[in-house]
């Protein structure tokens, strides 16, 4: 039983259902994003509820975990897949047919994805949640905060190249979730294939309409 978590579909189930959890916050992330193309008050509001409500300041650190087991099976799982192949390595290559571009490059992509989460969590998150967390006040004007980053074109461009990063691992990562998960036949493949690429683009749209909102001059 111990031993389920190191098989190799015990370790796909880990990371299916950690990326299932991580997808179910993309949804929530989103929407409370989208408040920004609302106004400052309905943002600043959210943000309030955000700091201050009891059940979110349990699942702060839930999600925390959820993205450290993530990761670290993603390494786990990548390091010992290129362990398994070792010199065959780049003797067979399936592109374009068993699996595609964002399906082998799940670990890169996962990759990019951390690099500028570590720095988007340093400029939101650390001004805007963290302090409330530590008994102080939170952020006095969370929509001015974002939108004065967002006016910066260089950081808007390098949050919509990170999005993209993000679509692609959702592209793949959707169906492949629910594949691990036994909904594995044709009639399912076809099904989940179509609702990965609706929920992927519907999230990743939502995440860059803030930048693009802002860069247009728009907003308050
Ligand atoms: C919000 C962020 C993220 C979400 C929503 C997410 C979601 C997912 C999902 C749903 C899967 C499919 C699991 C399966 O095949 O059963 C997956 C796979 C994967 N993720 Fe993520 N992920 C995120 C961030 C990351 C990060 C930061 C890394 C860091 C390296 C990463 C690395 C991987 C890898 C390597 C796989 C493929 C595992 C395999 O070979 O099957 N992900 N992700």
């Amino acid at each position: 039983m111990a031993n389920i978590f190191a098989s190799s579909i015990g370790k796909k189930l880990v990371m299916s259902l950690s990326g299932l959890f991580l997808m179910v916050f993309l949804v929530v992330h989103a929407g409370v994003n989208a408040l920004l193309l609302v106004g400052r008050e309905a943002y600043n509001e959210a943000c309030h509820f955000m700091d201050t409500n009891p059940l979110i300041r349990v699942m702060v650190p839930v999600l925390a975990l959820g993205f450290l087991i993530h990761i670290m099976y993603a390494v786990y799982l990548t390091w010992g897949n290129m362990k398994a192949r070792g010199a065959e390595r780049y003797a067979v290559s399936n592109k374009g047919q068993a699996s595609s571009w964002a399906a082998r490059n799940m670990f890169i992509l996962g990759i990019i994805v951390l690099g500028v989460l570590a720095l988007h969590l340093s400029h939101f998150w650390a001004k805007m949640q963290l302090p409330s967390f530590m008994g102080e006040h939170g952020h006095e004007d969370p929509y001015g905060l974002v939108a004065g980053l967002f006016r910066q074109t260089i950081y808007s461009v390098l949050y919509i190249v990170w999005i993209g990063a993000l679509w692609f691992h959702l592209t793949h990562g959707f169906w492949s979730a629910f594949q691990t998960i036994g909904m594995n036949n044709n009639k399912w493949m076809i099904r989940l294939r179509w609702a990965g690429f609706i929920y992927a683009t519907a999230v990743a749209l939502t995440f860059i309409a803030v930048p693009v909102y802002f860069l247009l001059g728009m907003g308050e």
